[in-house]
């Protein structure tokens, strides 16, 4: 039988382990909601790990945690009161509600142009899957939880449906922490929060869900970056929007213009690195471009990273470049600089039209305010084709009407450091529920025996809930009391342990094999003469027998990756007969 995410097999295997559970379970639960039970937390606070090794400790991007409760005017701002919305499609019957183009693609299995036109026009050829009754016209549905801040009907505030927001809000921060200096990437793991219409699918499609973003600042007048020397040889597996599937080294890919920028480039290949690392099978991975109707608003690009599963092709990462877009709109909306310096190689010499003030004229018309009238003016630069007439200005939040007669244009000569530039954006934007449930259904295999069926949880080492087990063979001859010794000493030096001393030693296998739990270490009768133990290998059912003085050294490096089983064989091989 096949355990996959498609039958549902998989989930009632997961619930079974404590991997997951249905939130509030006991009063029915709620769609859209999983809780992360022993399992399921240990595994994906390690999948969190390992992405922070990626992008805080190997890429070197600064690492926040920021509010997720986030008030109307930076959703105003960055476009999501008015944008982030799905089309949602009612039946005239029942009055079930879906989203009309995951319920297009679902029935016909057919790509349809995600606007009002074309998805009326397919729902008029579908009916409700749970009545046959007619669907209505799209309307649009924003996806933003939102919520109060304060008593008294309090402001008016959201639940961020991304972390991202709270990266661009900081970016004046941020730019300082780096001297000024790009580029720079932010990451954040958290929680995003959005009010899917239709959430069905387990954990691909939730309304609270984990995510892993990264946001990288960089100048795009800048050319090439460094780093993409190093992974152009990789090779991706690219659907270009309106184009063939193709499988291209990736410098191959930015020469001929399929992928946008090296910047672009270099992210596909390190979060494809990430996907495989963490355990995904990489030949069932591709990188597909967004179609322009179905971009985010902020997007200029999207490739989402897919990951092949038993319910097709799934998303398990958008890498955007999202332009100067969200730094602008802060920028107008909040009055804060998010520029940046970029410094020219030498200062030059530039000749400048500014408005000499006249402060004969300002004096009576503007008081107490002339002096900070006349600075404001001298700061302006004069654009080529102003030739005279009122200026309008702001100072101290007041706009003020500055007459011909207050001023002069003159012409002068300024040395200038470098240009002032809002920094591009590429955001690798990680699901990481999503990846949980993908890799969970790539990792685990049937296997039958004595008549019975049990699975193994083929995770890397590093990711495991459990890095190593500790049975006592047997509850008699004091082989309880080394194993448990062994589990302290084991928990002292930092390493989490299974321990488990019910039923046979055979069911103890297979409940840590379906648990992904990679070692198992067995005190059996030599134990208490010679003080060594069997390590069994998960994957290949193998055994070494080692001393147990030397398990926290041999489980510690075999989970950081430092060795492998065939190098554990090979220190300790079979001792005669
Ligand atoms: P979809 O088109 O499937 O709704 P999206 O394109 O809106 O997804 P993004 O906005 O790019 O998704 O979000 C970034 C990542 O967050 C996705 O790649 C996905 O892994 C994850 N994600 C998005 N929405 C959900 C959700 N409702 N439940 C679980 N993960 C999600
Ligand atoms: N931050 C990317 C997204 O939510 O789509």
């Amino acid at each position: 039988m096949t355990v996959d995410l498609k039958s549902g097999s998989l989930y009632a295997l997961l619930k079974r382990r404590g991997f997951i559970y249905p939130s509030f379970d006991i009063y029915g639960g709620v769609s859209g909601f999983y809780d992360y039970g022993p399992r399921g937390a240990a595994l994906l606070r390690r999948l969190q790990e390992e992405w922070r090794k990626f992008f805080v400790v190997q890429e070197g991007f600064y690492e926040v945690e920021t509010a997720e409760i986030t008030p109307e005017e930076v959703f105003r701002a960055s476009g999501h009161l008015d944008r982030f919305n799905d089309y949602l499609t009612r039946c005239t019957s029942c009055g079930a509600s879906y989203r009309a183009d995951n319920l297009i693609e679902e029935l016909t299995g057919k790509e349809v142009r995600v606007e009002p036109a074309a998805l009326n026009s397919e729902l008029k050829k579908i009916r409700c899957p749970r009545c046959g009754g007619e669907l209505a016209d799209v309307e649009e549905f924003n996806l933003m939880f939102s919520t109060a801040v304060g008593p008294g009907g309090g402001k008016k505030s959201y639940l961020r449906p991304e972390t991202a927001q709270g990266i661009f809000v900081n970016f004046p921060h941020l730019l300082r922490e780096a001297r000024g200096k790009l580029p720079f990437g932010v990451a954040q793991i958290g929680r995003g929060f959005r009010n899917e219409i239709s959430p069905r699918q387990g954990l691909i499609r939730m309304r609270e869900f984990h995510m892993a973003e990264g946001e990288f600042f960089f100048n795009p007048s800048a050319g090439r970056y460094p780093p993409f020397n190093g992974v152009q040889g990789e090779v991706l597996r690219l659907l270009p929007a309106g184009g063939e599937e193709a499988v291209l080294r990736t410098g191959e890919a930015v020469e001929r213009g399929i992928i946008r920028s090296e910047y672009l480039a270099y992210f596909m290949v390190i979060s494809k690195r990430f996907l495989e690392h963490i355990g995904l099978d990489g030949g069932r991975i591709r990188f597909r471009q967004h179609r322009k109707d179905e971009m985010a608003h902020y997007a200029r690009d999207c490739w989402d990273g897919e990951v092949l599963t038993s319910l097709g092709w799934i998303e398990v990462v958008g890498i955007a470049d999202r332009s100067a877009y969200d730094l602008s709109r802060h920028q107008d909306a909040s009055g804060a600089k998010m520029e940046v310096l970029i410094p020219y190689d030498e200062p030059r010499r530039v000749r400048v039209r500014r408005l000499r003030p006249r402060m004969d004229v300002l004096g009576p018309l503007f008081r107490g305010k002339a002096k900070a009238v006349s600075q404001a003016m001298e700061a302006l630069e004069v654009p080529e084709d102003f030739s005279g007439g009122d200026v309008i200005l702001e100072v101290s939040g007041e706009r003020l009407k500055v007459p011909e007669e207050a001023y002069e244009i003159q012409e002068v000569e300024e040395v200038v450091t470098g240009e002032r530039i809002i920094p591009n954006v590429i955001e690798p934007s990680f699901g990481l529920d999503r990846i949980f449930a993908a890799l969970l259904e790539h990792s685990v295999d049937v296997k039958e025996k004595e008549g019975e069926e049990y699975r193994v949880m083929h995770l890397p080492p590093w990711v495991a809930p459990l890095p190593v087990a500790v049975f006592p063979l047997l509850t008699r001859g004091g082989m309880v009391d080394i194993a448990l010794q062994i589990a302290r000493e084991l928990r002292e030096g930092g390493i989490e342990v299974f321990y488990d001393e019910a039923g046979s030693i055979g069911r103890r296998y297979a409940r840590a094999d379906e648990i992904g739990i990679p070692l198992a270490v067995t005190v059996d009768h030599r134990t208490a003469e010679d003080g060594t133990v069997t390590l069994r290998e998960r994957d290949s059912t193998s055994q070494v027998r080692l001393p147990m003085k030397e398990l926290e050294g041999v489980v510690g490096d075999y989970t950081r990756g430092c060795i492998n089983w065939k190098d554990i064989k090979k220190r300790y091989p079979p001792q005669g007969g």
